[in-house]
C-alpha cells in the first residue's frame, strides 16, 4: 500500500472511530426522542433538577458538562422585549436589542386573515431567532371574558374558534424558524385584578367550550414546544400547579410533549408544582413584573427542596425525569437545533409585515356621508386632536412592553400625507406611563388642554381626533384592570365640545379593549385602531386615504353599557370575585353568546366591520340536508362587491342547535373566510360542516357529544348581521 493511501485509510479509520464514538445525544441525525433519552441517561440528579428552574429572570440552565445549551427566554407577544438584566427585573441598557413592534394580537385577530397570522409568526419569530432567544413568551390565547381586563390587548377577543384558528398559523410558522412558542396563559387568566390570588369556579361546559379550545387547538394542531401555566387558582389550585389541568388534561388527554413553564412567580409549593405537571419554573419570590427578592435560584421550589424529595424517595425519579425530558425536548428543538434560522431584526420585510398586519386589522366601525376616505382636497384646515396621536404605545402594558428602533406616530404620517399645515392640539393628558401607578393628571391641566383644543377647533373644517386608551396603568396593562367602561381623562367630554364645534369628526380610536362612546351620533366616523407597533402612522394613514380598504372585523362585542356583559351583570361573585373567590356564572354564555340569547342589542356586535366598498350575499346551499355521524356536507354562497373599490370581506358561518337537551348558544362561530374582492366581481365561498361542529361538551358523559335533529347553519357578516339561514338534520 503507498504511503498516502496509508495515511487515507488511517483518517477515514479514526474518523469512524470518532463517529462510532458521538453520544447519540449529539447525533442530529438520530429521533430527537434517542437524544433525549440518551442525554437524560447521562446526567446527574441535580443537573436535571437544574433544568426545572430558572437560572436568571429570563433563562434556564442547560447542561454545560455535556454541551447541551441553555434555554434562552423573552417576552413576547409582539416582539422581542428588549434585554433585562441577568438577575433583576432591571433593562440592561443593551445598544443592540431595538426591534420591530408588531401589531398587537387583538388586531392580528381582527384581521381574521390566517394567512396574515402565518405572517406575523414568521416576522415575529425572525426577531427572537436574531436575539438568540429560544423561546418566544407568546402568543396569549385567553379568552376576552368582560372589556375591563387589562390584558385583553395581548389576547385574541371573545371566541374560542377564532382564537384558536388565529393562533395555529402563528405557532407554525414561528416554529419553523426555530423558535419555540409558549402559549400563556394556561388558563383562566381572564382579569388582571387578583390574578396571583383569585380562585376560579367555572362550570365544566364552560370549561371546555369556551376556555379551553383555543390551548388545546394550539397544542394538538399547532404543535407549541411550551405553554405557560397561569396565576390564579382553578378549584383550589393554583394553575402553575394544577395537576387536573396539567397532567390530566393537558398532557394525558392533548398529548402534550413540551415544557410546562410557569408564569413569572407563579410557583407557590414545592409539592404541588412537582407532583401538579410544572416543568419549568421561572420568576419565584417576585410578583412576576417588579418585586425582587434575596432568595437564589436553588432556593426555587422546584430547586434544592425539590432534589431532597427525590433523593429521599417521596417523589419517584420517574417524575423528575418527564420534566428533564420536557426541557431537553424544548432545547434540542430550539438552542440545539443546527437548522434553525439565524433571523434578524429590524429588516424592510419587517417594517412590510408589521403594516400589512395592521392594514388588515384596523376596523371601520362608523362612516356617515361617506367621510372616509378623507378626500384632502375638500377640507382647508384639518385639525388633529388627541394624546395619542403623538404618543408612543409600544411602552408601556406591562411585560410585552417594545423598545423599538423606529416608530411612526399618526401626527407624522398625517402631516407626512396632508401636508405640514395640519394643525395639532393635545386635547388631553394621561401622564408618564409608570408601571403599577397611574399619574395623575390635574383637573385644571384637563380643562386647560381641552379649551385649547376646541379653541383650535373653530377654525378647523376636519378633526381627525386620536384618543383612547394608551397602555397606562388601568388603561391596557398588565396587574390592574381598568375601574370604569368610560374613556379617561375627560375624553368623552372633549368629544362631545369638539363636535359641537367642527361638523366633520373622524374618530380614531387606540384600545385593546371595548369603551363606552356616548358620542358615538355626535362624530361622523369611527375607526377602531389597535396599538399597531412601529407603524402605527403609517397603517392609519393607509386607511383614513382609502390607499387600503379597510376589512378588519371586531374579534370581540362592544356593549352599549358594561352592565350588559354578562361577568359584570351577574354581580361581583362573577367580577372581581368576593374575598378572592370567583365564579364565572354566565357559563358558556361569553360575548356573543350571551347578547343573542338575551336579546341584548350591542353598540358593535362582535365580527363586525365596514368597508369603503360594498358586499352583496348570495342565498346559501347546502350538499344535503341531513348528515350523520362522523359525516360532514358543505354550505356555499356566493358573494358580490358591488361597489367601486377593491375590498376584502369576511364571510362567517355560525352554527346553533335548534332542540337539544341541555342549553346551547342560539348560535357559534364554527368557519369564517377572508375574500378579495374586485369591484363587480363575484366569488363563491365553500364552507364544510362536520359532524364535530355540532357536538357540545356533555357534563355527566364528560365528552364531546352531539344530539340528532335540526340544526341552523347562519351566513353572517356579522353576529348580528345574518345574511342566510338554511336548516340541515343530524340523523
Ligand atoms: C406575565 C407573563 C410574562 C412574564 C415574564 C408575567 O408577569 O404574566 O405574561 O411572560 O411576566 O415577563
Amino acid at each position: 500500500m503507498k504511503k498516502s493511501a496509508f495515511i487515507t485509510s488511517l483518517l477515514l479509520l479514526s474518523t469512524m472511530y470518532v463517529c462510532a464514538q458521538t453520544p447519540v445525544y449529539l447525533d442530529e441525525k438520530a429521533p430527537l426522542e434517542q437524544r433525549v433519552q440518551d442525554a437524560l441517561s447521562k446526567m446527574t440528579t441535580h443537573e436535571k433538577i437544574r433544568m426545572c428552574h430558572g437560572q436568571s429572570k429570563f433563562t434556564s440552565a442547560g447542561v454545560p458538562r455535556l454541551g447541551i445549551p441553555q434555554l434562552m427566554m423573552s417576552d413576547g407577544p409582539h416582539g422581542v422585549r428588549a434585554e433585562i438584566s441577568w438577575n433583576s427585573w432591571a433593562y440592561a441598557d443593551w445598544t443592540n436589542d431595538s426591534i420591530v413592534a408588531f401589531p398587537a394580537l387583538t388586531c392580528l385577530a381582527a384581521t381574521w386573515n390566517p394567512q396574515i397570522s402565518a405572517i406575523y409568526g414568521n416576522a415575529v419569530s425572525e426577531e427572537f431567532a436574531y436575539r438568540k432567544k429560544d423561546v418566544m413568551l407568546g402568543p396569549g390565547l385567553n379568552i376576552c371574558r368582560m372589556p375591563l381586563n387589562g390584558r385583553n390587548f395581548e389576547y385574541m377577543g371573545e371566541d374560542p374558534y377564532l382564537t384558536g384558528e388565529m393562533a395555529v398559523p402563528y405557532i407554525q410558522s414561528a416554529q419553523k424558524n426555530g423558535v419555540a412558542c409558549c402559549v400563556k396563559h394556561f388558563a383562566l387568566n381572564n382579569q388582571e385584578v387578583d390574578r396571583f390570588a383569585v380562585n376560579i369556579k367555572v362550570d365544566e361546559r364552560a370549561l371546555n367550550e369556551i376556555y379551553l379550545p383555543a390551548f388545546k387547538k394550539a397544542v394538538q394542531k399547532g404543535g407549541a414546544w411550551a405553554i405557560m401555566g397561569s396565576y390564579p387558582l382553578w378549584n383550589g389550585v393554583h394553575c402553575c400547579q394544577n395537576d387536573t389541568l396539567l397532567n390530566k388534561i393537558l398532557k394525558q388527554q392533548w398529548g402534550f410533549d413540551g415544557a410546562v413553564i410557569s408564569d413569572w412567580g407563579g410557583v407557590t409549593d414545592t409539592w404541588q408544582a412537582a407532583t401538579g405537571g410544572m416543568d419549568i419554573e421561572m420568576g419565584s419570590y417576585t410578583n412576576g413584573m417588579t418585586k425582587e427578592s434575596e432568595f437564589g435560584y436553588d432556593d426555587f421550589y422546584l430547586g434544592n427542596n425539590f432534589e431532597k424529595l427525590i433523593n429521599e424517595g417521596k417523589i419517584p425519579m420517574s417524575v423528575l425525569n418527564d420534566k428533564t425530558a420536557r426541557a431537553l425536548r424544548t432545547i434540542f428543538r430550539t438552542a440545539f437545533n443546527r437548522n434553525r434560522a439565524y433571523g434578524n431584526i429590524c429588516s424592510e420585510a419587517h417594517y412590510t409585515a408589521c403594516r400589512q398586519i395592521g392594514d388588515e386589522g384596523v376596523i371601520l366601525l362608523q362612516n356617515k356621508k361617506g367621510i372616509l376616505p378623507i378626500e384632502a382636497k375638500k377640507y382647508k384646515n384639518i385639525l388633529v386632536v388627541g394624546e395619542n396621536a403623538t404618543r408612543s404605545l409600544t411602552k408601556g402594558g406591562g411585560s410585552s412592553e417594545l423598545k423599538t428602533k423606529r416608530d411612526v406616530t399618526p401626527l407624522e404620517a398625517i402631516r407626512g400625507m396632508y401636508g405640514n399645515d395640519v394643525d395639532y392640539a393635545q386635547g388631553y393628558s394621561s401622564g408618564r406611563v409608570m408601571y403599577d401607578h397611574v399619574d395623575n393628571v390635574s383637573a385644571d391641566e384637563l380643562a386647560r388642554l381641552s379649551s385649547e383644543a376646541v379653541e383650535k377647533a373653530k377654525k378647523a373644517d376636519l378633526i381627525i381626533y386620536v384618543g383612547g386608551m394608551n397602555k397606562n396603568t388601568k388603561q391596557d396593562c398588565e396587574n390592574s384592570d381598568r375601574d370604569d367602561y368610560n374613556l379617561s381623562y375627560g375624553q368623552n367630554e372633549l368629544i362631545a365640545r369638539l363636535a359641537k364645534t367642527c361638523p366633520n369628526i373622524v374618530a380614531v380610536m387606540i384600545s385593546g379593549n371595548a369603551y363606552a362612546m356616548p358620542w358615538k351620533n355626535d362624530v361622523t366616523a369611527i375607526v377602531q385602531a389597535w396599538y399597531l407597533g412601529s407603524e402605527f402612522g403609517n397603517t392609519l394613514c393607509d386607511i383614513l386615504s382609502g390607499e387600503v380598504n379597510p376589512s378588519g372585523k371586531l374579534p370581540f362585542s362592544f356593549v352599549n353599557k358594561l352592565n350588559d356583559c354578562p361577568a359584570i351583570a351577574l354581580g361581583k361573585e362573577s367580577y372581581p370575585g368576593i374575598n378572592k373567590q370567583q365564579t364565572y356564572k354566565e357559563g358558556i354564555l361569553v360575548g356573543y353568546r350571551w347578547y343573542d340569547m338575551k336579546k341584548i342589542k350591542t353598540l358593535f356586535p362582535f365580527g363586525y366591520g365596514l368597508s369603503y366598498t360594498i358586499f352583496k350575499y348570495g342565498k346559501p346551499k347546502l350538499s344535503a340536508s341531513t348528515m350523520s355521524e362522523g359525516d360532514y356536507i358543505t354550505l356555499t354562497t356566493t358573494v358580490t362587491n358591488s361597489g367601486k373599490r377593491t375590498g376584502k370581506e369576511v364571510v362567517e358561518l355560525y352554527i346553533g342547535d335548534e332542540k337539544c337537551s341541555v342549553l346551547r348558544p342560539v348560535k357559534e362561530l364554527k368557519g369564517f373566510k377572508k375574500i378579495l374582492l374586485n369591484p363587480g366581481e363575484t366569488k363563491t365561498v365553500t364552507f364544510a360542516i362536520t359532524y364535530e361542529d355540532l357536538k357540545f361538551w356533555n357534563d355527566k358523559s364528560h365528552s364531546w357529544t352531539a344530539e340528532p335533529g335540526m340544526f341552523k347553519a347562519y351566513l353572517c357578516s356579522s353576529a348580528e348581521d345574518v345574511k342566510g339561514e338554511i336548516e340541515f338534520e343530524l340523523k
